[in-house]
């Protein structure tokens, strides 16, 4: 990987002695003061839509539990929020995942998706849904990958037609849905 700066608001990256090491990167649950971080990442990833910081500062605030944040060091490198749909306990919804281009392919994503999973709030889980638009092919890559590592079916389904978005040109978003999920942290085998 070359030199890379990875974002204005985290650090700049200067040598390639400097570049993301996966044994480095720590995972934890976001914290507001950390939601301007997470817009400036979600900015450096698209096709990801870029939602307010306002947004960003309530997932902290209140969906921590169910989302990841990725440090190297200080620098914001992945971000996963997620929710519980309140009708549905079993079931968690991924809504999106980024992860700075200086940090892919390190396995950073499943692994971010891997430990949502450890969480005591989510030993319940049975079912992972998500959305992808048609041409995402990273992401339908790193969702098939996470689903024949967890042995569950993974399939597809129609769900926000590009209409729906009104006026703003957005591709379709399909529902993927991953189960049954048997999660090792809900019988028993992880620690
Ligand atoms: C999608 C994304 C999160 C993947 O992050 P990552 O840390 O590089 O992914 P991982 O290293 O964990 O890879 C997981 C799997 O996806 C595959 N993959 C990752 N990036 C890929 C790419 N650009 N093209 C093809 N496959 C890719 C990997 O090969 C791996 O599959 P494998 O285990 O079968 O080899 C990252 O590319 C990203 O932030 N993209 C922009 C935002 C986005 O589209 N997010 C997803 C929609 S919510």
């Amino acid at each position: 990987m070359s030199a890379t700066t990875i974002s204005a608001t985290t650090r700049t990256r200067t040598t390639a002695s400097d570049e993301p090491d996966k044994r480095t990167i720590r995972l934890v649950r976001p914290t507001i003061e950390r939601g301007h971080d997470i817009h400036a990442l979600i900015r450096a990833c698209p096709p990801l839509d870029i939602n307010s910081s306002y947004a960003y500062l309530l997932l902290a605030h209140h969906f921590a539990e169910t989302c990841v944040l990725a440090l190297d060091g200080e620098a914001a490198v992945g971000f996963v929020s997620g929710y519980v749909p309140p009708a549905r306990p079993d079931t968690l919804f991924v809504w999106q995942v980024a992860v700075h281009p200086a940090a892919r392919g390190l396995g950073l994503g499943r692994r971010m998706l891997r430990a949502l999973l450890e969480r005591d709030g989510l030993v319940r889980i049975e079912r992972i849904e998500t959305t992808v638009s048609p041409g995402n092919a990273p992401s339908r890559r790193m969702f098939g990958a996470w689903a024949r590592e967890l042995g569950a079916d993974i399939s597809e389904s129609p769900l926000f037609a590009g209409p729906l978005f009104g006026d703003e040109s957005h591709d379709e978003e399909r529902l993927l849905v991953i189960a049954p999920v048997a999660n090792d942290s809900n019988s028993g085998g992880k620690p």
